[in-house]
């Protein structure tokens, strides 16, 4: 049995066509494969790989961590310095109400901690949410989730979950004193970068305030740089209550975290207590990884040229077969013509060295998310292939 084989049968595969590149090392932004192969990575593991591949800093950190020691026991009975830095940072960089710190070890782990945190203020049920969505694949995050065929085989769900439409302010009339949260993507990640309205962001933090909602972001994909902000709720100045994070985070290694105040945060300590329990969440190698990636987010300019690296892609991703470029920061959605050249492009590209991926449930789309490190140079590169791949198909 080749390896490819064995991958199928002994892995558990979550679509019928996985893209199957069999990984030997990967160092900024490219990816180099066992059969000698190179490719330019657009993806980043999905928003995830902030400083490009094998950053040495974080690799040092994470190493130094190592050496003094993994885990040691379940979250927020020791101190430990790297964790307790990572908080202390995250609060600094953090609005001043958003100043207390979860550390969990994903995404959906972070909305479903949010999601009881608000629970625990208001003690009510009703989670409200947005159609097309993303929130995470847990019982909690899937319920919140804006699309019925992801969820639909896995009923019974939890209820109370209700989605509107988003950037629709006529929807908002749901939010009302029944509802416990409501949480939003300032960016949505599973369609095609469509970003929140402004006015639509303050009309809902206004409706939270009347009726003492929670108001959650899900800036998983969109914190740690990604729009051309540390975080995405600069890009409206609309503050939430409880921000979740995760992804870019780690610049590659596996961490999460919900964020509020200090008020909401002890709720979980009493009465009961034990409110949220994680073993891993926040291990401190984890911690180093993402300690690194926010101190060299904030002091070098990486972020400053975000949108200056947007621009390269548009002004280069000019062709016929292109109908619209969508999203902000590095969040590109290339629109082509129909669904089934989307994915037929994404395939041959990924044959000429240039790996893209698809939109959760954009499937016209494809998905242009890569490490922010990524030089002038590479875009163009990139863009070069990508230009050849959409002439000769
Ligand atoms: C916006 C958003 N929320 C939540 C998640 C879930 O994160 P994770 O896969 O780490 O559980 C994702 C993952 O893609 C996401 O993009």
């Amino acid at each position: 049995m080749n390896r490819k084989e064995s991958f199928l049968k002994y892995q558990a595969q979550i679509t019928q066509d996985p893209f199957l590149l069999d990984i030997k090392h990967a160092k900024g932004s490219y990816i180099y494969t066992r059969d000698n192969k190179k490719y330019i990575d657009l993806v980043a593991g999905v928003s995830s790989c902030t400083l490009g591949h094998s950053n040495p800093a974080i690799i040092n950190a994470v190493k130094k961590q190592l050496d003094l020691h993994t885990h040691v026991m379940v979250y927020g009975e020791f101190i430990q310095d790297i964790p307790l830095r990572l908080a202390i940072k995250l609060a600094d960089c953090l609005p001043k109400n958003l100043n207390c710190t979860y550390l969990v070890n994903s995404g959906t782990e972070a909305i479903e901690g949010a999601i009881k945190l608000a629970k625990r203020k208001n003690g009510r049920k009703k989670v409200v949410s947005c159609l097309n969505s993303y929130h995470g694949s847990t019982q909690g995050s899937l319920s919140a989730i804006g699309r019925d065929e992801m969820k639909k085989k896995y009923q019974p769900l939890i209820p109370f979950h209700e989605n509107i439409r988003f950037n629709n302010f006529e929807d908002l009339k749901i939010l009302k004193n029944d509802v416990s949260s409501i949480i939003i993507e300032p960016v949505q990640g599973g369609t095609n970068f469509i970003i929140a309205q402004k006015k639509w962001l303050k009309a809902i933090r206004k409706q939270c305030n009347n009726h003492s909602i929670e108001l959650i972001y899900d800036e998983i994909q969109t914190g740690f740089g990604r729009t051309g902000k540390m975080f995405g709720l600069e890009l409206s100045n609309i503050v939430p209550d409880i921000i979740c994070l995760a992804k870019g985070m780690g610049g590659g290694m596996p961490i999460g975290a919900f964020v509020s105040s200090k008020e909401n945060m002890n709720l979980f300590s009493k009465n009961p207590s034990l409110g949220h329990i994680t073993t891993f969440g926040g291990h401190p190698t984890s911690c180093a990884a993402a300690l690194v990636t926010i101190n060299e987010l904030k002091k070098s300019k990486i972020i400053d040229r975000i949108n200056n690296k947007r621009e390269i892609f548009k002004t280069h991703l000019i062709h016929s077969k292109i109908k619209n470029i969508h999203g902000t920061g590095l969040m590109i959605a290339i629109e082509l013509e129909n669904e089934e050249y989307c994915q037929h492009i994404v395939k041959k590209l990924l044959k000429n060295g240039v790996i893209t991926f698809y939109f959760l449930f954009d499937k016209k789309n494809i998905r242009i998310s890569p490490p922010l490190t990524i030089s002038e140079n590479e875009i163009k590169q990139a863009c070069s292939i990508i230009l050849k791949t959409l002439d000769k198909y």
